[in-house]
């Protein structure tokens, strides 16, 4: 696929799909919830609908219309195994939030993935859940996974590693132990499993302790059914917002964005760098922070992130760091050692292909230093992937100011964003 250079700008009102971690959630929870769940504005791309596959392959009842989705949950205990193993593709969140959930139904599963999930770390859910008595067996630390579902015991769990994908596993986990099970966080990670647990009537309380964030969870409570409006992805509104500021005479509003607290760092450091973003209409549904967003093309400053912006915005570095290359002065992004392990190494993708493009950029400890020019001159106009659909989408958005870029194994944007292609070619973008 062919992203090409634009001259006119970005302008007009995309349709952002459904946020892709708040529609995994709005499967798997309906689903042990006991009665009729409907869930409007599911995002229906790959991942997700690897997760809705492996709920129907358990004997849940879901129906798929349009619009909407309607789950019939049985409860906690009403999930059959599957005949086959459970492909889970791509998607992390799917293998994470499946193997806490898994470990304690009576019953074995087995969950395999594609290439890059085959090669992601597992034992950071697997191994708090062994301590928790899981009988779960990873292929090196990483699927296929065979879990034997049974009971687990209530333990004090304290998360190392700052994950939603590990703290929601265990969540999902506990909701089905009898007793108090406890999970203390040092570090903000996205709140999506606690907010929605709390409006299907778990028994959760949550508090903060010394700078800690306290979860304890009293299982065994049936869960009851709730309608869920899946707001829209911020993730993937930045690669828009990104191409708005970038281009001249641009000018966009994203309509009913997901503005969570736990998630919302691409707004904050832009800001910081000198966006011109409107956060309009800010409500909310469900306990999601929900908005709209007005953004202008603007003189970009860098800026120095630290550590704490890596647990708000983990997801948008890739397109952060397009953003940094048309600023006018360096960027330092700190702390990065997680974006090593996502759907692929983005921290070496980024450096590689910003490198490619031209742009003077390097990476020490983690950190991530971008020096931008005025000008770029491609050293090789084909971006590599691995098959991150990220990595490719903040590459597209790259092209409207050098390209053409050839960006390799495109397919991948399918994982989360089916419908970006015609969206941002309807706005003015020139991919093909
Ligand atoms: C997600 C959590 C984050 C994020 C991923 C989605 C989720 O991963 O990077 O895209 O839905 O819980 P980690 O939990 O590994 O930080």
């Amino acid at each position: 696929m062919i992203s090409n250079f634009i001259s006119k700008g970005i302008n007009g009102m995309p349709t952002i799909p459904g946020d892709k971690s708040i529609s995994h959630r709005s499967i798997i929870i309906p689903s042990i919830s006991n009665g009729i769940c409907e869930v409007n504005n599911l995002l229906k791309s790959d991942d997700v609908l690897h997760t809705l596959k492996a709920f129907k392959s358990m004997g849940v009842d879901i129906i798929e219309n349009k619009k909407k989705i309607i789950i019939n949950g049985k409860g906690l205990n009403s999930l059959n195994e599957s005949k086959d193993e459970i492909y889970l593709g791509n998607s992390g969140t799917s293998a994470r939030l499946l193997t806490g959930l898994l470990s304690n139904q009576r019953f074995k599963s087995v969950l395999t993935g594609d290439k890059s999930l085959s090669n992601r770390p597992m034992n950071r859910i697997a191994n708090p859940l062994i301590e928790m008595d899981a009988k779960i067996n990873t292929t090196n630390g990483s699927l296929p996974i065979t879990i034997e579902g049974g009971n687990l015991k209530a333990i004090d769990i304290d998360l190392k590693i700052p994950s939603a994908q590990i703290k929601s596993g265990l969540l999902l986990a506990a909701l089905n132990i009898k007793g108090e099970t406890k999970i203390t966080e040092h570090k903000i990670t996205r709140d999506h499993t606690e907010i929605m647990l709390e409006s299907f009537g778990a028994d959760i309380k949550i508090y903060k302790k010394d700078n800690k964030k306290i979860i304890k969870i009293f299982g065994q409570k049936e869960l009851f059914p709730k309608n869920i409006d899946v707001p829209n992805d911020l993730s993937s509104s930045a690669f828009f917002i990104v191409s708005a500021l970038i281009n001249k005479n641009s000018h966009i509003i994203l309509k009913n964005i997901n503005n969570n607290p736990t998630r919302n760092g691409i707004i904050l450091a832009l800001k910081k760098m000198g966006a011109k973003i409107k956060l309009l209409n800010e409500r909310k549904n469900n306990n999601e922070n929900i908005c709209d967003i007005e953004v202008k093309t603007s003189n970009l400053n860098g800026c120095d992130l630290g550590p704490e912006f890596a647990d708000l915005m983990i997801d948008e570095y890739p397109i952060i760091a397009v953003a940094a290359s048309f600023a006018n002065s360096p960027s330092i992004f700190r702390g990065l050692k997680e974006l090593r392990i996502k759907e692929s190494d983005r921290l070496k993708l980024i450096l590689l292909n910003l490198q490619n493009c031209g742009v003077d950029c390097k990476s020490e400890n983690d950190d991530l230093f971008i020096n931008p020019s005025q000008k770029y001159e491609i050293k090789k106009n084909l971006i590599q992937t691995d098959f991150d659909h990220r990595i490719a989408m903040a590459f597209c958005v790259m092209g409207t100011r050098i390209g053409p870029l050839k960006i390799k194994d495109a397919e991948s944007i399918n994982t989360s964003f089916p419908t970006f292609i015609s969206e941002f070619n309807n706005l003015g973008g020139n991919i093909f």
